[in-house]
């Protein structure tokens, strides 16, 4: 059972029990009801008090039933809810810690409330796309008023009760307790004195009773709805949480609650949703390792050293001395260190000045980092992250050198984006202790991590580099060794997709307008102006020799040879005025591409937005399908984590493969297929790859 039922004289204490949170699963559901039909059948118990075991009161829907019919099992949590509200003894609700969506929704069920102070209380639903579903759109606002029960319904974000309990006119908490420590006992005096009052039977009091009014209810309603349009125009759930409140206000009880769960029943089945719930529970998966389980022991790091302070490691080291991690930080001449030094401090500056850092809080950070020329200061660092110049025999140099001086155990990280984790592994005598830590530039923003697993990494370095990436607020994707890792070998497709189409007639602007209305942060052709598209120029050159098949349009090398590498050059696929970062269209630009096709024999043809998308996210996807059946990534979700967080992918669609699985792989397939048919494009690449193909004709998906 996941509920505990105790007496404490005459009050029997129901606890939730379903560690970590007390998620409102079935069997605690179930404990619950049963709690309360125990209590109210025997005749020595007076009063209920109902709180959580351990960390929380409780944190809501319990994650493990999502998507399972268990979730839709009476009693459901509006039954349960509706089952306390029933009580004929008064029922206390003491809530600490955590009271997050069904778990308030539950507390608003009760009779009477008290919190412990510090206690985080929130509905989140519409982080997942959703509105609450158990009549916290109806109860919040006649507790707390109508304007912050919906400022706190439409964000989402946890406020803290004595916050709420601090509000005038409020009545969500009947009482605060003193301590957290003591909430227990000033429950237990509190469903004393309220069986007390009410042994004459007068009846209890129910939130549901209460008036929901306010005062000039159109033009607000009206007022918070331009607000929200505003806001989140890519999510249905804000303007519903908006409809679902003001219902609270114009119609009875009853009413209000039916048309809550009408439109969270609607909402559970819009893309948007079923995307940002995919996302939360993509999330969660990346951070799990098939075949390294809990019982494998991360190494401890208290110390990080870095080589290289350029343009990754000076943002890597500020990951870790934001985390209150000692960084050491070693170039090959004091000039160089001296200028990463500098960009690490007008880094951290600049947000002193934007009031997002506090002075006291960079000068620690600051007194953290030390710099060094000589590896032998090194030695006792824990974590060595390498950053030195994408070169093999730069980064052979640096792991021969590590593997003498490093103590045993010390973990050795490359940040390397294409070189091959194992070479650089077998550089070393200690290749269990070598990963690819692959950082997005700029590293101190973006979430992503790809950890790099070589064909010896050991388990536990593996799970000291999640738990690191944890540590530091990193989002982290195992990925197995091959050219480009997961996020850069899509990106590649993509990106000849883009050459393609340019010289089949579209512009990069088209290109790029496309693709951003689709919803991707950038389009290609501007981000490769910002990434620098020397880069992609080096890869290219490369590839010409290694795989000399593969076909490429011309015109991005045409642009490089302009000497048009992006805004560093101040042009790039677009002009740029000095200073500044809009991308102008390019008449320059749009000459080279047109004698391109001259001299290609091409007639141009009009393509539309909807052919640029499916070609440009369809390659995304073959490649990601190729990708899974190569074991580089261990589950299609974790090629979305990839997607959202380190490529602009937009979230409400939930990454490359659960776009496709909600468009249908049988769609996906034949469009694939035509796209195969056409002679400017790369025919072999449209192939479908085999696990989608296999897939379509057993009707799954990616995602499962
Ligand atoms: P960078 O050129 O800005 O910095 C490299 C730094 O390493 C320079 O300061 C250089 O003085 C130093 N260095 C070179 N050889 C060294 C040695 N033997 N010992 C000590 N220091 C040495 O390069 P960046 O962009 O920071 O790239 C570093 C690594 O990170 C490369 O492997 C690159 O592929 C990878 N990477 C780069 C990304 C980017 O967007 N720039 C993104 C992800 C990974």
């Amino acid at each position: 059972m996941t509920a505990e039922y105790k007496l404490h004289g005459n009050v029997a204490v129901i606890s939730l029990n379903n560690p970590p949170v007390n998620g409102l699963g079935f069997e605690t559901r179930v404990g619950i009801v049963n709690g309360l039909e125990k209590a109210n059948a025997d005749p020595a118990v007076k009063a209920i008090v109902l709180t959580g075991a351990g960390k929380a009161f409780s944190g809501g829907a319990d994650i493990r039933e999502f998507n399972s019919p268990k979730a839709m099992q009476e009693p459901i949590l509006l039954s349960v809810i509706r089952a306390l509200e029933n009580s004929l003894k008064p029922v206390v609700a003491a809530v600490h810690s955590v009271a997050m969506g069904g778990g308030l929704e539950l507390a608003l069920g009760a009779h009477y409330r008290i919190a412990a102070p510090g206690a985080k209380i929130a509905l989140p639903e519409v982080k997942l796309g959703l509105i609450p579903g158990a009549g916290g759109t109806q109860r919040l606002p006649r507790v707390l008023g109508v304007e912050t029960a919906l400022n706190m319904i439409v964000k989402g974000d946890p406020v803290n009760s004595e916050v709420l309990a601090g509000l005038p006119g409020q009545k969500l908490f009947d009482q605060l307790s003193t301590t957290a420590e003591s909430l227990l006992d000033e429950a237990l005096a509190l469903a004393e004195k309220v069986a007390a009052e009410h042994a004459n039977g007068s009846p209890l009091p129910l939130v549901r009773n209460l008036p929901c009014k306010h005062p000039n209810g159109d033009a607000y309603f009206q007022f918070a709805r331009n607000m929200v349009n505003g806001m989140a125009k890519n999510f249905p759930a804000p303007a519903k949480c908006v409809d679902s409140v003001e219902a609270s206000t114009k119609r009875k009880f009853e009413d209000g609650m039916a048309f809550e769960r009408e439109t969270f029943m609607n909402l559970m089945l819009t893309p948007e949703c079923k995307a940002l719930r995919h996302i939360f529970q993509a999330e969660r998966a990346a951070s799990k390792i098939p075949d390294v389980g809990s019982d494998i022991a991360p190494r401890e790091i208290k110390s990080v050293g870095i080589i290289g302070a350029g343009t990754m490691g000076g943002g890597i080291g500020m990951n870790f001395l934001n985390a209150g991690i000692p960084v050491i930080m070693l170039e090959m001449k004091q000039e160089a260190l001296d200028r990463g030094l500098a960009i690490i401090r007008k880094n951290y500056e600049a947000q002193v000045k934007k009031g997002k850092l506090k002075q006291d809080k960079y000068d620690q950070r600051m007194a953290l980092l030390t710099t060094t020329l000589n590896y032998d200061d090194l030695k006792n660092t824990d974590l060595v992250i390498e950053a030195v110049f994408e070169d093999l025999g730069v980064k052979e140099a640096v792991f021969k050198k590590l593997d003498e001086v490093m103590k045993p155990g010390a973990v050795l990280a490359s940040n390397t984006s294409t070189l091959d984790v194992d070479k650089i592994a077998a550089f070393t005598k200690r290749p269990q202790d070598v990963v690819g830590m692959h950082f997005f530039s700029p590293a101190n923003v973006m979430k992503l991590l790809e950890v790099v697993r070589g064909a010896k990494t050991a388990k536990d370095v593996l799970a000291t580099v999640m738990a690191v990436a944890k540590k530091i607020k990193k989002t982290a994707v195992v990925s197995g060794v091959c050219d480009g890792f997961i996020g850069n070998r899509m990106i590649e497709q993509y990106s000849r997709q883009a050459g393609f189409l340019l010289e089949e007639g579209a512009t990069p602007q088209q290109v790029d307008k496309a693709i951003e209305k689709f919803g991707f942060a950038m389009g290609p052709f501007r981000m490769g102006d910002m990434a620098g598209n020397d880069i992609g120029w080096a890869i290219r050159k490369r590839r010409y020799q290694e795989t000399p098949d593969m076909k490429y349009s011309k015109t991005a090398d045409l642009l490089c040879e302009m000497g048009r590498y992006g805004q560093k050059t101040g042009a790039g696929w677009y002009d740029y005025v000095p200073g500044k970062r809009d991308a102008i269209p390019s008449s320059a630009v749009n000459e080279m591409i047109e004698k391109h096709r001259k001299d290609l024999g091409i007639t141009p043809r009009k393509i539309g937005d909807e052919e640029i998308v499916q070609r440009l996210v369809y390659s995304l996807v073959n490649e990601g399908a190729h990708i899974l059946e190569d074991g580089i990534a261990s589950k299609a979700s974790d090629i979305d984590v990839v997607y959202l967080t380190g490529y602009g992918f937009p979230i409400w669609r939930g990454g490359p493969m659960q776009y496709a699985d909600q468009t249908g792989l049988f769609n996906v397939a034949e469009s694939m297929k035509r796209f195969a048919r056409n002679p400017m494009d790369d025919a072999s690449f449209w192939q479908p790859a085999p696990l989608l193909q296999k897939l379509v004709k057993e009707g799954k998906t990616f995602n499962g």
